[in-house]
């Protein structure tokens, strides 16, 4: 059943860890909301897997979400949106939310008129991006860099180490070298190595994450919705962890990505 009372949480889903970096934007922006986060932890990488695969694994979280009674959904996930996001409309009463690589934007900000798009193997051969480079990319030149491995580095907490930082390298260097001066975080996973990318980079190349833009828009569709929690009823919302996977290592990962411990429970059925 799905809730319209505003007091009913929002419900976020990722392959993983890397929907934190939204869930964050989401905390920054509507800081009474309870928010109920699950991550697909024995499912990812999303990025690598078929796009019926990715389909399968939204369809169960996502279900699972409507039947805890969620207001609202957000798929914190650029491969499972652009992937399943109009399979998850049409199956599931209930507002959804997605996220999609910022080309839109980038396209606007460029000088060079050279933008790299960082991404997932999936999201960079998926039909909506090839659609957002022909809707928004005309006056630019795209790059659309697959990152393999990347997100497992952010999944193991290695966000600083000389791997991360040699891997980064391969996925940029070209980008550069042929004028690129945006970079778009077509993953939400990335995020967590921003400040990797920018050192990389330096800081005339502008880096482009649109999670702060996910999180209004997500407000906007409450507001309309007549969902959004009062702000004088502001208690401080909670969020809630889920994970599909092991809990020991995913605990560890998100309470030092979230930045303070906090508990995971295990979802085994989904
Ligand atoms: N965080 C997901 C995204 O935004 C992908 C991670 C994965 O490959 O599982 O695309």
């Amino acid at each position: 059943m799905v809730s319209t009372s505003p007091h009913a949480a929002i419900g976020v889903f990722d392959s993983g860890v890397g929907g934190l970096s939204v869930l964050r934007a989401i905390r920054a922006q509507l800081p009474a909301e309870n928010l109920l986060y699950v991550a697909d932890s024995q499912h990812m990488p999303y990025g690598e897997r078929d796009p019926e695969y990715i389909t399968r694994r939204c369809i169960a979280v996502a279900t699972y979400l409507q039947q805890q009674n969620c207001k609202a959904l957000v798929i914190a996930c650029n491969t499972a949106s652009v992937v399943a996001i109009t399979t998850l409309r049409e199956m599931l009463n209930i507002p959804i939310v997605g996220i999609e690589p910022a080309i839109k934007p980038a396209a606007s900000l460029t000088r060079s008129g050279v933008v790299g798009v960082l991404a997932t193997s999936q999201t960079v051969n998926s039909p909506g991006v090839q659609k957002l480079a022909q809707l928004y990319g005309k006056n630019v030149e795209l790059l659309l860099q697959p990152c393999p491995g990347l997100v497992q580095c952010v999944e193991g907490a290695e966000l600083d180490t000389p791997h991360t930082r040699e891997l980064l390298k391969t996925f940029i260097n070209p980008l550069l070298d042929a004028g690129a001066d945006t970079l778009v975080l077509g993953c939400t996973h990335y995020p967590f190595v921003r400040d990797v990318i920018q050192d990389l980079v330096g800081h005339a190349v502008t880096v482009v994450e649109p999670g702060a833009a996910v999180a209004r828009q997500l407000g906007r569709r409450l507001d309309e919705l007549k969902l959004q929690i009062e702000s004088d009823e502001a208690a401080a919302g909670r969020e809630t962890f889920f994970s599909t996977g092991e809990i020991g290592d995913v605990a560890a990962v998100i309470s030092a990505l979230w930045g303070r411990a906090v508990a995971v429970r295990y979802l085994e059925d989904v």
